[in-house]
């Protein structure tokens, strides 16, 4: 008789976008990624964002490969790339591309399958 217990089927609920923040210390060296990643979840609750279909997942990391001008965030599946990311930029970004889908232009440095 085996006693481990069968693992865990992984389950994921529907989700819209999911969000990446850098936190790391070169692209911010005063790391201003950590502030916006704690804000993050405050923001989503208050536009409805959190759960159900609409859900943007987020998540931090220590860095995206860029390492200059940042923090950097990044916004799937359009592959959305920002640069510079203020507090009170975060709070477009969240209004205006994740809760009404129209990306903020003026903001961004790259997109996926760009050159
Ligand atoms: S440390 Fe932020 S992109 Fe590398």
């Amino acid at each position: 008789m085996d006693p481990t217990p069968p693992p865990l089927a992984p389950l994921m609920e529907p989700y819209a976008r999911h969000v990446l923040v850098c936190t790391g210390g070169y692209c911010s060296p005063d790391r201003r990624g950590r502030e916006l990643y704690r804000r993050l979840p405050e923001l989503l609750q208050r536009e409805g964002l959190l759960f159900g279909p609409r859900r943007v997942k987020r998540g931090e990391t220590p860095c995206l490969g860029v390492c200059a001008g940042g923090p950097v965030v990044v916004v799937y599946p359009e592959g959305v790339w920002y640069a510079g990311v203020t507090p009170q930029l975060l709070e477009r970004i969240v209004t205006q591309h994740l809760r009404d889908g129209r990306v903020v232009d003026e903001a961004v440095f790259h997109r996926l399958g760009a050159p």
